[in-house]
């Protein structure tokens, strides 16, 4: 991408370009920070594996239905579903499917950029020797003292916000696509390191168990939508973040294949991520439902106490604000293109603008872990009410609406010639057969059972 005015000319430079930068938004904190601390408050094993299934039965069917609609228009994604409505004969008010993932972008972008702050706050905790040799109750006042100061994560939450927006502003420019080639594979060096130093700990079976042996007693209907939303979530699906890199996606690209390679790649890390802090966990008397504190909490004991933790820790957390910002830069990138195509603004002045939005928005999740702390609507805090809201309704709303358009509305052929599978007609029909009625029925199912009707 660069600072064009018609962004939908560029194209990546090549598949691996693509995938970088899809797998750059997949991967994030959703992983590393969101991942374990969701599992951790619904039970484990059994959410775990309803995760898995939600990932491989509808999170890759419709990342490739996602990167198809993009690629095919060329667009931002509410031009994208004006172009592909036109071009089905269907129904214009598709295009409010656009809006609603703006919408969510936004949103997410407001708390996102908070945890991120966080995350680079610990950079600097972390350089300065604050873990050296601490036990848990001192990692945990580190976080507590942390995040009671408003002021401190109004600085985080600023500077991270304004480095998302001047990546964006700048386009993705070669210096940050090189950080990228570097920093994701040091982070799966990192978090195999952090899986290694588990193992050492006497938690570790306990949290292997914790992970993986699945307790349907545990299983409630809200968890069951929480580990749905948190695999789009963490696919980045349903709100347009992977339609707009498909359309700066080449047509040579085979989608099947690249979005099986992003999805497996974020499952991994969400696993290791897991396997990481949960015996850290165990080993430590710590309770696996800390909530949003839970990676904070735990990994720093790790690089307290393990050799070389000083230079490990600096690196872990670094590479997490880098996982976080390719992953912000594509909550708003939706949101900009459309304002440089539709509304003929800058790049610059998009991104001034929908950066303040995100950033004003940010300071009510700021305030919900302390000033706001008991202000709740529905028993949630303006953080948990803006995750939940978004992360288990836009979303899978989204992909709802994603999947029923590419398996219903969208003609045939135009699927086909942009799948291009093969195998003649067998993976196609197996791709069409999930996008067209487990993807939607799933999504349907779930609500349906958290409200009760079921
Ligand atoms: N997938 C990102 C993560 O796991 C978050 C994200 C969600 C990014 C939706 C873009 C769109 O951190």
């Amino acid at each position: 991408m660069a600072d064009d005015k018609k962004s939908q000319q560029i194209e990546w430079s090549s598949r691996f370009a693509f995938i970088l930068a899809a797998t750059g938004s997949a991967v994030g904190l959703g992983n590393i920070w969101k991942f374990p601390y969701v599992t951790g408050e619904n039970g484990g094993g059994a959410f775990v594996l309803v995760y898995l299934l939600c990932v491989l039965l509808i999170g890759v069917p419709l990342m490739m239905a996602e990167i198809m609609l993009g690629r095919r228009s060329k667009e931002n994604p509410i031009h994208t579903m004006e172009i592909l409505t036109e071009e089905a004969g269907a129904d214009l008010n598709w295009h409010y499917l656009g809006w609603m993932g703006v919408a969510a972008g936004f949103l997410i972008l407001s708390y996102y950029s908070v945890i991120a702050g966080w995350s680079t706050a610990y950079v600097v905790k972390a350089f300065f020797g604050s873990f050296s040799g601490a036990n848990a109750s001192e990692v945990k006042a580190i976080f507590d003292n942390f995040v009671a100061s408003p002021m401190q994560l109004i600085f985080w939450h600023s500077v991270f916000m304004l480095a998302t927006m001047v990546i964006v502003a700048r386009g993705l420019e070669k210096g940050f696509e090189q950080s990228v080639r570097l920093l994701m594979p040091g982070l799966f060096a990192l978090m195999f390191l952090l899986v290694g130093y588990a193992m050492t700990t006497d938690g570790y079976f306990k949290g292997l168990d914790f992970l993986f042996k699945p307790d349907f007693t545990k299983l409630t209907a809200n968890s069951v939508l929480v580990a749905m939303g948190q695999a789009f979530f963490s696919l980045s699906l349903g709100m347009g973040a992977i339609m707009v890199y498909g359309a700066y996606l080449p047509k040579n690209v085979s989608i099947a294949k690249s979005a099986v390679i992003i999805a497996g790649a974020d499952t991994v890390v969400a696993l290791l991520a897991g396997l990481a802090i949960f015996p850290i966990v165990f080993s430590n008397g710590l309770h696996p439902n800390s909530g949003p504190g839970l990676v904070f909490e735990t990994l720093p004991i790790a690089f307290g106490n393990m050799f070389g933790g000083w230079l490990f820790g600096v690196l872990f957390f670094i590479a997490l604000v880098f996982a976080a910002l390719t992953s912000s830069i594509s909550l708003v990138e939706p949101a900009v293109a459309w304002l440089i195509e539709n509304k003929g603004l800058t790049r610059t002045k998009a991104c001034v603008y929908s950066g303040l939005v995100a950033w004003l928005l940010g300071f009510g999740t700021v305030f919900s872990f302390n000033a706001w702390k008991n202000v709740k609507l529905f028993e949630r805090t303006f953080f948990e009410l803006v995750d939940y809201l978004t992360a288990n309704l836009m979303l899978p709303v989204g992909g709802f609406c994603i999947a029923v358009f590419a398996g219903w509305i969208m003609h045939q052929e135009h699927s086909k010639e942009e799948l291009d599978l093969p195998g003649e007609h067998l993976s196609y029909a197996v791709w069409k057969f999930l996008v067209k009625f487990i993807a939607p029925a799933a999504v349907f199912l779930v609500f349906l059972n958290v409200v009760g009707v079921l």
